[in-house]
Formats: structure tokens, C-alpha cells, sequence
């Protein structure tokens, strides 16, 4: 190279700029010919500004050597000012960086050097032998190459991929992203060439429409838009960019109590396999350590999928989030009420005065009616001791006092405390008065709003005053702050009473409800007893008659009279009647036809047995008689007095005589088993 160099470098210089300082380049090189040895050119170097901001210009070259004791020069040439070119000649050369061992090199760009076109080469110096690289002519101030882009970040927004690494100075750049799925590392890179922005010494790209669920490898390569002679940087080194992790981590949760901490145990799922390319970290973050109430935890990232924290009483907030190289998933957040105590009782009196130590933190929850919840939290700690000022008066809290013992807090007391007590600020409500007698009453109310009471109550005064009476005097008594009524005795008879009632705290009585009643005047018996007593009564005698009744028919039925006063050889056998048992019969037929032609036996039949069943209704019994009369008469058509005592004779044998003795009228009587249908027929 030296070689082929020298005759050309040799004309050059003889032709053109026949200096004094040229002729010391060409001895140079016969110096450099003359030693004899040889070594492989460097590169030609390059030189420029990071930045069109500074002024600082770095010169890179390369050199294929395997030896270790090779050093450089670095040489810039220009055209002098026209005063030194009098006394130096027109061109100076000046050795920069002289002897450096690297292949970089910064020099000054001063004004003598920048303005105007230079030739830059170095030389390398291997043992004895030295090897020139080939010339570069290039106006300086010109060229800007940035740097690589470093320490890459990056997120998504739905399918768009933003980038973002520090700005090479302070105006946009041309960017180039090269990008491929990181699960096909064989596939060719796709590259997208945009315009960065520049926020806050950033600059940062977004490559839209890449496929969700996916991770990628990424470089990027920047160029300025403000020189006039811009070079790209180098590519960065691939980055891999993990799929967005869009769902928050699927946690549960046991707890344990443990003497006034609890222990939570976490556990949660793996995130997506193209979410945790890079690796995924959790974090864990509560609302009590937060508030460093009681314990200050640093809380490490945490690798596997479980994880184990002890927290105090209080209700607290948990917070689950995942973390890969291109974000965080949205938290999961489990929300873990306070741990009730059994039964809650009054604080001492000195809790609010309690001085507060580190490692310590007070809570007061603002306890409202039927709300578990608690919404306003008061939160006093060692550096927030002014918090304790937005403690309310008159208001009912829940107050915790936590401590943090070895890392773990712990909560040693937990009750129900005011401020300041108030008296109650609204009465009793709906205080009633019901169900008076002579002597007592029954009063009832509902019980005062927390929110209302202003303080613990303490009990209820009820007075009550007996109005227009010579000895009228006001009577009170303290109840218990738990009931919600009272049943009052011992008043006087035909009395007119005021009841007054207010709840009571520890800072005196809040207004008074007011009810009044009249006494019932004093009677012997009350008249709605005697009056169900007589009913009972009278309720008992009937039923007792009508039993007694019942048993009397069925011993001694009814002997009806007959209507024939004097038929009495009938009279005889229905007395022996009674002693026989009741039985169905066979229908006797009374077939009152003249040719002996019997009426159709069912029909018959029928009429009897109804008799028989409807035996104790008079008006039933009368209706068959009706009936039979009835029947009696349509049958009747062909009936004669003849055919009437045919049957009578047919049935009664011998007394058909006696019928005989009856005039213009037919009496018949059929008696069965105590009972009498009688047909009477009038005869015209
Ligand atoms: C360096 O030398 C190796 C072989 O010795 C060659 O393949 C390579 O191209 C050389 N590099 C440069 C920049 O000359
Ligand atoms: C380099 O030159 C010195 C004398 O100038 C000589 O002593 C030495 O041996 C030479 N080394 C090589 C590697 O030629
Ligand atoms: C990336 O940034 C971190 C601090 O944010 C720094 O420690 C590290 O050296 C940077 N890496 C590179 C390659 O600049
Ligand atoms: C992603 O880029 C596309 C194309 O520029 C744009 O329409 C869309 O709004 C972007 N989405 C988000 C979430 O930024
Ligand atoms: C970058 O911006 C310049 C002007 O601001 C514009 O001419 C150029 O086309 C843009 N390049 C890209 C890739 O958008
Ligand atoms: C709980 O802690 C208290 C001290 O605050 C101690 O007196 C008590 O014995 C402990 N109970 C148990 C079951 O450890
Ligand atoms: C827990 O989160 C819920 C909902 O965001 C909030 O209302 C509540 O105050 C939080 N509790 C605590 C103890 O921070
Ligand atoms: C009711 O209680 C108050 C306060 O405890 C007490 O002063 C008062 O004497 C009591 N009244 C009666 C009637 O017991």
C-alpha cells in the first residue's frame, strides 16, 4: 500500500504544493520505505460530533492486527490562514492524537479545523514498521453521527409498540425499528423508518399495528435531521420486547390470626408464556405499610408466585401486580375488611391523650350506623402526629392502636372512643305510649342514630307526672340505654299521666319526648272478661242442651202422637218400639189400586230410607210427608176406596174393621222402627 502509494503522494506533492512541510511527509515516507517492514494499513478513520450541540469530535478507525503493541497517530491537514502560509507555506498539518493505543480518538474542533475542508489519515505503528491508512477529505462541522440508542424502554398501547431511549440532543431524529416475533428468530427483520419525538430529553418512537399476545426482538438506529451530513448510528443490540400483560394476576388468599397480626398468604397464576419472555417480577404493595402505619416494609420484587405478609386489624387494601420488561399488568387488589372484635367496648379515657411512639400508629374510623365499612379513616403515625387535630368531636370512632414488633405490626387495642362527648341531640323518637290499664302502661320509642347520640348513652330518664291531682308530683327513673321500651306500674286509677323520656351520656340529657296517657278507672272485673265468660257460658249450656238432647232422642225417641187418638192397638206396639234396634226394612208397599196392582218398589223404597237417614229434622220428616202425599196423590188417579182397603187388609190382616169405623177419611200409618209416614187422603 505504502508502496503503491509513494510515487502517487510523490507526484502529488512535487506537482502542487512544492513546500517546505510537504517535502517532510515524502522524507517520511522514505523513512517509513526504508525500514522495510510491513504491516496492514487501518482503516481510513471517521471522524464527527454526537451531537450538533457540541464541538467535541470523535475519530474511529479500525486496524486488523494481532499484536498487542501497535500505537496511532492521527493526522489533519488544511489549508492555513493566508498570515502562517507566508511563513509555513499554504497547508499545516497537525498530528492530534499522537501514540494512543486505542482506535478512537477526541479532538477540538476548533475553528481552524472545522470550517473548512480537511484530509484526515492515521497511521499505525506495529514494532518498527509503520502503515498509513488512506486520506479522507471532509468538511467537519458537517457530520453528525449519533450514538447507539441505549437503554431502550418500552410499552404498549393496545398494538402499538412505543420505544423510547435518551436523546442525542435536543431535536427530533430520523429513527430506523427493525423488528421480528421473537418465537421465529429465523425470519427476516421488518423495518420501519419514522420521525422521533423529543420530550424531556427523550426521544421515543411508536411501531403500530405489531400483533397482541406476541413478543418481539427490536433494534433501532438513529440519524440527525438537523446536519447536512448526517451518518447513521451503529444498531443497537436486540431488544426483546415481551407481550403486554394485560390481565391482572388471578390471586387468593388465606388468612391466619395470629394474637392481633394477621398473616395473609398470597398465591397467584403464571402470566402468559410471550408475557414473561424476559421474565416477570410481582409486586406487592399494602395500604398499611404505605402509611408506614404501623411498619415501614420495603417490599423486594418477588420472582415465584407466592408470597406471605402480615398485616395488623385494621381493614386494608393488597395489591398484586405483575412487572415485565414492557410494563405492569393492571393490579389486582384484594380488599381485606378489619378484623371485628368480639365485643367492642368504651376506650379508656386516656386514649386520646396517649403520646404517640415510633413504630406505632394510631387508626380512628368514624363508626356509623349499620356501616362495616368504615369510610373516613384517620391515620395519626410518628410523622403525621397533626392528624390526630381531624379527629371530630361528638363523633363515635372505632380507634385501633397498632405497634410493629419485629417487622410485623400488631394491634393492642381496639375500641370505641369520642373525642368529647355531647348530649343526645334529637329525642327518643316515636315514643308511644299503648295497652293502658287501670294501673301501668306500656311505653316504647326507637332508638337514637348513632350519628344523633353524641355519646355513649349511659341511660334513659323517664319521668312520668300525674296531671290534675292534689299530690301531683314528678316521678323519674334511670333505664337501661339498651332498652327500646318499658312497661310502667304502679299508677293510679282514672288518672291522667305525662311520660317524659331523654337519653342520657356522660355529658348530661339530650331533649325530652313526651307522651301522655289516662289510666282506666278501677273495676272489679274487666268487662271484656265477663263479657267472653258469659259467652263461654252461654256457648257452653247450648252446646250441652243440644248433646243432651241428642243422647235423649237416641235413648227415648220421639213417640209421635198418633193421628187417630183412638187407634190403640197401634199405640201398643209402637211402646215396644224403642227396645228394638234401629235397622233399614224392607219397604212395606201400600198399593192402593183397584185391580191389586203394585206402584214400582224402588220408588218406594227410596222415600222410606231418605225417612230413615234424616230422622232428627222435624222439617225433613215433614217434607216426606209431603212427598208421600204427593206421590200418594199422583198415584192416586186410579185409587179407590176399595183398592185402599184391599191393601190395608192385605198388610193388617184382622184390623181392617176398625179402619172402617173412620168416616170420609183415610187415615194409613206406616210405622217402622219409631218412625210414622202417615198418607191421609180426603176423600170427596
Ligand atoms: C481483517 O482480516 C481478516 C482476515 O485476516 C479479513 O477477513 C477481514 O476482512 C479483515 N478486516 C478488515 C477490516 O480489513
Ligand atoms: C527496531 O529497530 C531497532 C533499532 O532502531 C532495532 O534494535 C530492533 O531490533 C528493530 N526491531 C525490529 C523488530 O526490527
Ligand atoms: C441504563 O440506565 C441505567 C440507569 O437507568 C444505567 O445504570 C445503565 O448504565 C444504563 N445502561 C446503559 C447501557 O447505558
Ligand atoms: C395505534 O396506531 C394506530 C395507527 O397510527 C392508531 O390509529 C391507533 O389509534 C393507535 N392506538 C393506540 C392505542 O395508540
Ligand atoms: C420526518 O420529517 C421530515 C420533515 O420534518 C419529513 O420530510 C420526513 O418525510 C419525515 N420522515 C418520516 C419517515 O416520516
Ligand atoms: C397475645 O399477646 C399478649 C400481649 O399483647 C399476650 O399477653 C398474650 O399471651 C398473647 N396471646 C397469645 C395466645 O399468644
Ligand atoms: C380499599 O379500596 C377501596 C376501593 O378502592 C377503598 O374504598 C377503601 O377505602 C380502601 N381501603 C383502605 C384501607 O385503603
Ligand atoms: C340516674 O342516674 C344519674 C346518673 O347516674 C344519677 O345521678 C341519678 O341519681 C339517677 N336517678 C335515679 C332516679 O336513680
Amino acid at each position: 500500500m505504502i508502496f503503491r502509494d509513494f510515487p502517487l503522494k510523490l507526484m502529488e506533492t512535487l506537482k502542487c504544493r512544492r513546500s517546505l512541510h510537504q517535502y517532510i511527509v515524502v522524507f517520511m515516507f522514505l523513512v517509513t520505505l526504508s525500514t522495510g517492514s510491513t504491516c496492514e494499513a487501518p482503516s481510513s478513520p471517521q471522524c464527527f460530533r454526537t451531537s450538533s450541540a457540541t464541538i467535541m469530535y470523535l475519530c474511529e478507525w479500525m486496524m486488523n492486527t494481532t499484536e498487542s503493541d501497535v500505537s496511532y497517530d492521527l493526522y489533519i491537514e488544511y489549508e492555513a490562514q493566508w498570515k502562517l502560509s507566508v511563513l509555513l507555506g499554504p497547508v499545516r498539518t497537525e498530528n492530534k492524537c499522537r501514540g494512543i493505543k486505542e482506535t478512537t480518538c477526541s479532538i477540538n474542533g476548533d475553528d481552524l479545523i472545522q470550517k473548512r475542508p480537511v484530509d484526515i489519515w492515521v497511521v499505525a505503528h506495529v514494532g518498527n514498521s509503520s502503515c498509513t491508512s488512506s486520506r479522507t477529505s471532509v468538511e467537519l462541522r458537517h457530520i453528525v453521527k449519533h450514538k447507539v440508542p441505549q437503554n431502550i424502554t418500552m410499552s404498549w398501547l393496545k398494538n402499538n409498540l412505543s420505544l423510547s431511549w435518551k436523546a442525542a440532543e435536543k431535536y427530533p431524529a430520523l429513527a430506523e425499528v427493525r423488528f421480528r416475533r421473537h418465537e421465529r428468530p429465523t425470519d427476516s427483520w421488518e423495518t420501519r423508518m419514522t420521525n422521533t419525538t423529543y420530550e424531556t430529553s427523550k426521544y421515543s418512537v411508536i411501531v403500530v399495528n405489531l400483533l397482541k399476545f406476541t413478543s418481539y426482538q427490536v433494534q433501532i438506529r438513529q440519524r440527525s435531521s438537523q446536519a447536512g451530513n448526517p451518518l447513521w448510528s451503529d444498531w443497537s443490540p436486540v431488544v426483546t420486547v415481551p407481550a403486554e400483560l394485560e390481565q391482572k394476576p388471578e390471586v387468593s388468599m388465606t388468612t391466619t390470626l395470629l394474637n392481633g397480626t394477621r398473616k395473609v398468604t398470597l398465591t397467584w397464576k403464571p402470566m402468559p408464556h410471550a408475557a414473561a419472555v424476559t421474565g416477570v417480577t410481582y409486586n406487592v404493595m399494602d395500604t398499611q405499610s404505605s402509611q408506614k402505619c404501623p411498619c415501614e416494609r420495603r417490599r423486594p420484587d418477588i420472582k415465584s408466585s407466592e408470597h406471605q405478609t402480615y398485616v395488623s386489624y385494621s381493614a386494608v387494601n393488597i395489591s398484586v401486580m405483575a412487572m415485565n420488561a414492557a410494563g405492569s399488568s393492571p393490579p389486582a387488589i384484594i380488599q381485606i375488611p378489619a378484623q371485628p372484635a368480639a365485643d367492642l367496648k368504651s376506650c379508656d379515657e386516656t386514649v386520646m391523650k396517649k403520646k404517640i411512639k415510633k413504630k406505632t400508629c394510631f387508626e380512628f374510623y368514624e363508626f356509623q350506623d349499620g356501616d362495616s365499612r368504615p369510610e373516613n379513616i384517620i391515620t395519626v403515625t410518628a410523622d403525621k402526629k397533626k392528624n390526630r387535630k381531624s379527629v371530630k368531636e361528638f363523633v363515635r370512632y372505632l380507634y385501633f392502636e397498632h405497634i410493629c414488633e419485629k417487622g410485623k405490626p400488631r394491634t393492642v387495642d381496639m375500641c370505641l372512643v369520642y373525642k368529647k362527648q355531647g348530649a343526645p341531640r334529637i329525642i327518643p323518637q316515636d315514643f308511644t305510649a299503648s295497652r293502658e290499664t287501670h294501673n301501668s302502661v306500656d311505653l316504647s320509642w326507637k332508638a337514637i342514630p348513632l350519628a344523633d347520640q353524641q355519646g355513649f348513652l349511659t341511660h334513659y330518664s323517664l319521668c312520668s307526672v300525674k296531671i290534675i291531682s292534689p299530690e301531683a308530683q314528678k316521678e323519674c327513673r334511670n333505664i337501661s340505654a339498651s332498652l327500646i321500651n318499658y312497661h310502667l306500674e304502679n299508677l293510679s286509677p282514672g288518672a291522667k299521666y305525662s311520660f317524659s323520656l331523654a337519653a342520657v351520656t356522660q355529658a348530661g340529657e339530650g331533649p325530652n319526648a313526651e307522651t301522655a296517657i289516662n289510666t282506666l278507672p278501677e273495676k272489679p272485673v274487666n268487662v271484656l272478661w265477663s263479657l267472653s265468660l258469659l259467652f263461654v257460658f252461654f256457648f257452653i249450656s247450648t252446646t250441652c242442651t243440644c248433646i243432651l238432647k241428642r243422647i235423649k232422642n237416641k235413648i227415648f225417641p220421639p213417640v209421635p202422637t198418633p193421628v187417630i187418638p183412638n187407634f190403640t192397638p197401634y199405640q201398643a206396639e209402637s211402646q215396644e218400639m224403642p227396645e228394638r234396634k234401629e235397622e233399614v226394612h224392607e219397604l212395606t208397599l201400600l198399593q192402593l189400586h183397584p185391580e191389586g196392582k203394585s206402584v214400582p218398589e224402588d220408588a218406594e223404597e227410596t222415600t222410606i230410607l231418605r225417612g230413615d237417614w234424616d230422622d232428627d229434622t222435624d222439617e225433613d220428616v215433614e217434607n216426606e210427608r209431603g212427598d208421600s202425599s204427593l206421590s200418594g196423590g199422583t198415584s192416586d188417579e186410579c185409587l179407590g176406596p176399595g183398592s185402599t182397603d184391599q191393601a190395608l187388609k192385605r198388610s193388617k190382616g184382622g184390623e181392617v174393621t176398625d179402619l172402617e169405623q173412620l168416616d170420609n177419611e183415610i187415615a194409613m200409618l206406616i210405622y217402622r222402627n219409631g218412625l210414622v209416614f202417615d198418607v191421609k187422603t180426603e176423600l170427596p
